[in-house]
C-alpha cells in the first residue's frame, strides 16, 4: 500500500511509519518539525520520502496525496495544557490541519484515514469505564479539537463516502516519546527523572489514574483499522487502550524498582483540570477489528526503561 502519515517524525507518527517500511509499504511522511524530531526517523531514514511541510498547506497535501491509499492522520499539537495557555494556535493546527488533511484526501481519492483521536474526549464524566456510545465531555481546547476532528472524519465519511476511522488514543507511551518538555507525557518524565536519580513530581495525590497504552499496541490498532473492513469500521470510533488503569502512585513504586531508585517522589499542586480516573472499554475495537493489546503495562514500561536507559547513555536528543 501507499501510506501518507501525516505527523511522521512525532512519537506516534515514527512508530507507524517503522512499521509501514518493515511490512513493505511505500511510505510518505509529513511533519513542520515543530514538536517532531527528524532523528526519530534515522533508522528508516532511505527507505521514506520525508517531507518537511504544513499540514494546513493545502497545495502541498494535494501533491503528497497522489496516489496514496491509507492516511494515517497523526499531526497535532498534543498537549492539553498547551492548549489551554494558547487556544488559537493549537486550534489552528488540530482543526484547520484535520480538514486541510481531510480535503485533500477527498480530491485526491485517498482510500481511508485513520485518525489520532483522544480519550480527552470523554472529559470529566465519572462514568468508568469509558464506552463509545457516551456522549462527550470535552473540558480542555484540546479534548474539543480533537473531538472536532472525530465529527470532520464522520461528516467526510457521510458526505463524500470517503472512508474514515477514529481511534481514540488513551494515554500512550514507549521509545521515541519526547522526555524534556514541561509537556511531556507523564511516563517519559517520569523514568528519564528516575534513571537520572532525580525525584519525579506527582501533580496532585498520584490517586489518579490512566489506562497506559504501549506504543506496539497502537501501531498494531492502526494496521488493523486500516485493513478492517469498511462496511464494519467506517465512520465509527474506537477506543484503543489496555482496559486497565493504574495510578500514578502504583506506577512510580514500580518504576523505581526497575530502575533501582531508592527516594521518594516529590508532591506537587495538583494540574488544573486534570481528568482523576481514566480507563477504557476496548470491547468493540476488539469485536469490530480483532484488536488484543499484545504488550502488558509491565512489560511496556520494562521495554521502555530499556530504551531511555541506552539514549541517556548515547546522549540521544529527547526533545521531541
Ligand atoms: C491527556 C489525555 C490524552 C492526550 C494527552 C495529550 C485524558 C485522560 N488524557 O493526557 O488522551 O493524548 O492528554 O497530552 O484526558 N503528571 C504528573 N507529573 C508530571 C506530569 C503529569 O503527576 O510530571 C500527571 C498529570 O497531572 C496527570 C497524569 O500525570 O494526572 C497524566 O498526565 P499526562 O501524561 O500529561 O497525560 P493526560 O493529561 O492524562
Amino acid at each position: 500500500m501507499r501510506i501518507l502519515i501525516t505527523g511522521a517524525a512525532g512519537f506516534i507518527g515514527s512508530s507507524l511509519a517503522k512499521r509501514a517500511v518493515a511490512e513493505g509499504h511505500s511510505v510518505i511522511g509529513v511533519d513542520n518539525l515543530i514538536t517532531g524530531n527528524r532523528e526519530n526517523l534515522a533508522a528508516i531514514d532511505a527507505a521514506i520520502d520525508f517531507r518537511v511541510a504544513d499540514i494546513r498547506n493545502r497545495e502541498q497535501m494535494q501533491e503528497l496525496c497522489r496516489g496514496v491509499e491509507i492516511i494515517f492522520h497523526e499531526a497535532a499539537l498534543p498537549s492539553v495544557p498547551k492548549s489551554v495557555l494558547d487556544p488559537l494556535t493549537s486550534h489552528e493546527h488540530n482543526v484547520e490541519g484535520t480538514v486541510s488533511v481531510l480535503l485533500a484526501a477527498k480530491e485526491q481519492k485517498v482510500r481511508r484515514v485513520v485518525y489520532a483521536a483522544s480519550s480527552s474526549a470523554y472529559g470529566e464524566s465519572p462514568t468508568l469505564p469509558k464506552h463509545e456510545a457516551m456522549i462527550p465531555a470535552p473540558i480542555s481546547p484540546y479534548a474539543v479539537q480533537k473531538l472536532t476532528g472525530e465529527y470532520y472524519m464522520q461528516s467526510f465519511q457521510r458526505v463524500y463516502g470517503m472512508e474514515t476511522v477514529c481511534l481514540r488514543y488513551f494515554n500512550v507511551f514507549g521509545p521515541f516519546q519526547a522526555a524534556d518538555s514541561p509537556y511531556s507525557g507523564v511516563l517519559a518524565k517520569f523514568i528519564t527523572s528516575l534513571l537520572q536519580g532525580e525525584a519525579p513530581t506527582i501533580f496532585g495525590d498520584g490517586q489518579q489514574s490512566r489506562d497506559f497504552t504501549y506504543i506496539d499496541n497502537v501501531v498494531d490498532a492502526n494496521f488493523l483499522a486500516a485493513t478492517a473492513p469498511a462496511d464494519v469500521v467506517s465512520g465509527k470510533v474506537y477506543n484503543l487502550a489496555c482496559g486497565e488503569r493504574h495510578s500514578l502512585l502504583d506506577t512510580f513504586r514500580i518504576l523505581a524498582e526497575m530502575t533501582g531508585f531508592a527516594g521518594a517522589p516529590v508532591f506537587g499542586a495538583a494540574r488544573n483540570g486534570d481528568i482523576l480516573h481514566s480507563l477504557a472499554d476496548i470491547s468493540l475495537i476488539a469485536r469490530e477489528m480483532g484488536y488484543q493489546p499484545q504488550v502488558n503495562f509491565e512489560e511496556g514500561l520494562r521495554r521502555t526503561v530499556a530504551w531511555y536507559a541506552e539514549a541517556l547513555k548515547m546522549q540521544t536528543p529527547l526533545s521531541i
